[in-house]
């Protein structure tokens, strides 16, 4: 089985500089390393470099919108390719709107994946609910095919088809979604591709207004951190993964946004939220995503090392995220067979 490992040096998803050192100091916390010593034969496929349009004037409230369209695109590409090519890839931000590019380029590949977003923002605004203009908490609004259809078709019944009469074969029932994700520069290589029954949360804190209603209004399901204290971790992860997979097993996109950590494990992020997960709460997550055995895609997104203010708080943050990945990759708590061939 092979890892392929896949940074993407980007930072214009959101205003404070330094996130595109992401791939970097998680490299020099030693990730290569660790996933070669999960006997993986790991393929290093380096960082990706982006082309900056010289104008790119904000589109409504939304900055950067070329810039992150193209961006985003690329890495699609990159990550359709990676996965045609049959590894299980690991993909390094950057701000979390990279997500878009990592997700859709992984549908192209594996149309019925399912996406397990790991965050303390449900980063689900649209242009025009986005409080801050930040493409880094839209990124599922653009994946969501049930925020680009003017409305929703849910079929009720089928009536008996009478070729004869001016009566329509199916009958629909017509759901208005009051918010929409309008034609933005950039992104018009983008179609949803994502139904929100194929989306789950765990961590949320820090929910916008606009982003509540469509969670709501979509019936997305989601696991706050009040729900982590009620129901606890165990189960949590059970019902997400359960939501996703029960209908039918189906490749895992992981998008890990480092700032689901309490920001005294994950100082080094630009949007820290208080009372996040707990370390243990984190691998717990993500040992049992492993042993799923659905692993196709994750993401490790927006770790700062600007932002952290000493040097120990970044080696923390990024060592963290080495972490969180071999654990996604079957590191384990209680060790492994197969290390010793033969007990002496
Ligand atoms: N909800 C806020 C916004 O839309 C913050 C998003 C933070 N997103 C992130 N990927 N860290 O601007
Ligand atoms: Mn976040
Ligand atoms: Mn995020
Ligand atoms: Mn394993």
């Amino acid at each position: 089985q092979s890892v392929a490992v896949l940074g993407a040096p980007f930072s214009q998803g959101q205003k404070r500089r330094g996130v595109e050192h992401g791939p970097k100091v998680i490299r020099d916390a030693g990730l290569i390393e660790r996933l070669s010593g999960l006997d993986y034969a790991v393929h290093d496929f380096g960082d990706l470099t982006f082309h900056y349009p010289e104008m790119d004037e904000p589109y409504m409230n939304v900055k950067f919108p070329r810039t992150v369209g193209a961006a985003t695109k690329k890495l699609s590409g990159a990550v359709s390719r990676a996965v045609g090519a049959g590894h299980t890839l690991v993909m390094l931000g950057g701000d979390h709107s990279l997500g878009i590019g990592s997700v859709a380029g992984h549908a192209q590949q594996c149309p019925d994946l399912c996406v397990i977003w790991v965050d303390a923002h449900a980063d689900v605004n649209t242009p025009e609910t986005s409080p801050s203009g930040n493409l880094h908490g839209q990124p599922v609004a653009f994946m969501l095919k049930e925020l680009r259809d003017k409305v929703r078709r849910s079929q009720v019944r089928n009536v008996e088809d009478d070729s004869s009469t001016a009566v329509p074969s199916q009958l629909y029932l017509f759901v208005h979604v009051p918010t929409q994700v309008p034609d933005l520069p950039g992104f018009s290589w983008v179609k949803p591709f994502l139904s929100c029954r194929d989306l789950v949360y765990i961590g949320l804190r820090d929910v916008d207004p606009g982003e509540y209603h469509i969670l709501k209004n979509l019936g997305i399901q989601y696991f706050t951190m009040r729900d982590i204290d009620r129901l606890g971790i165990q189960r949590v992860t059970e019902v997400a993964l359960d939501h996703v997979l029960a209908r039918k097993q189906r490749p895992i996109h992981l998008s890990f946004d480092i700032d689901a950590f309490d920001p005294s494990l994950a100082p080094a992020t630009g949007t820290p939220v208080n009372g996040g997960l707990t370390y243990r709460e984190g691998i717990y997550i993500t040992e049992e995503v492993h042993n799923t055995g659905l692993l196709s895609v994750m993401d490790m997104v927006e770790v700062n090392p600007v932002v952290g203010s000493t040097r120990a708080a970044v080696e923390a943050t990024a060592s963290l995220a080495v972490d969180v990945i071999a654990s996604s990759l079957g590191q384990t708590r209680e060790g492994a067979h197969g290390v010793i061939d033969e007990i002496p």
